[in-house]
């Protein structure tokens, strides 16, 4: 899926708790993104049932690019955020 993207021409922006499983996707497909000239992919390692590191990663990916034009989630992480329509699922 994460080359699907970057064939599309996409800056990848990807997270997960493995980072041994990131560092294999960024090493993939950094050629990858250079032959297609497309930003390489960034990575960062992190449990995404914690909100402050999510809200933290998805600022970043925000400023680096400039907007978000989709998002691809394939774990299964449920929680709880306070204040959004009193406290909806993640
Ligand atoms: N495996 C199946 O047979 C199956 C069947 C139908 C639907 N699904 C759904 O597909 C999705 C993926 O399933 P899977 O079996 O590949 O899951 P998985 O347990 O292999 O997790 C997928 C990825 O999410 C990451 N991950 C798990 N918890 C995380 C967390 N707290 N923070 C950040 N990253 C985390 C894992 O490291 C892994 O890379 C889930 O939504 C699952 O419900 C799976």
């Amino acid at each position: 899926m994460a080359e699907a993207f970057v064939c599309a021409g996409a800056m990848l922006v990807a997270t997960d708790l493995a980072a041994d499983a990131l560092d294999d996707l960024v090493a993939d497909l950094t050629p990858l993104c250079s032959a297609l000239g497309v930003d390489p992919p960034v990575a960062a390692a992190f449990d995404a049932s914690d909100l402050d590191a999510f809200q933290a990663f998805v600022g970043g990916a925000v400023r680096r690019a400039g907007h978000i034009d989709g998002l691809f989630n394939a774990s299964f992480v449920t929680g709880h955020v306070p204040g959004v329509n009193g406290g909806s699922r993640l």
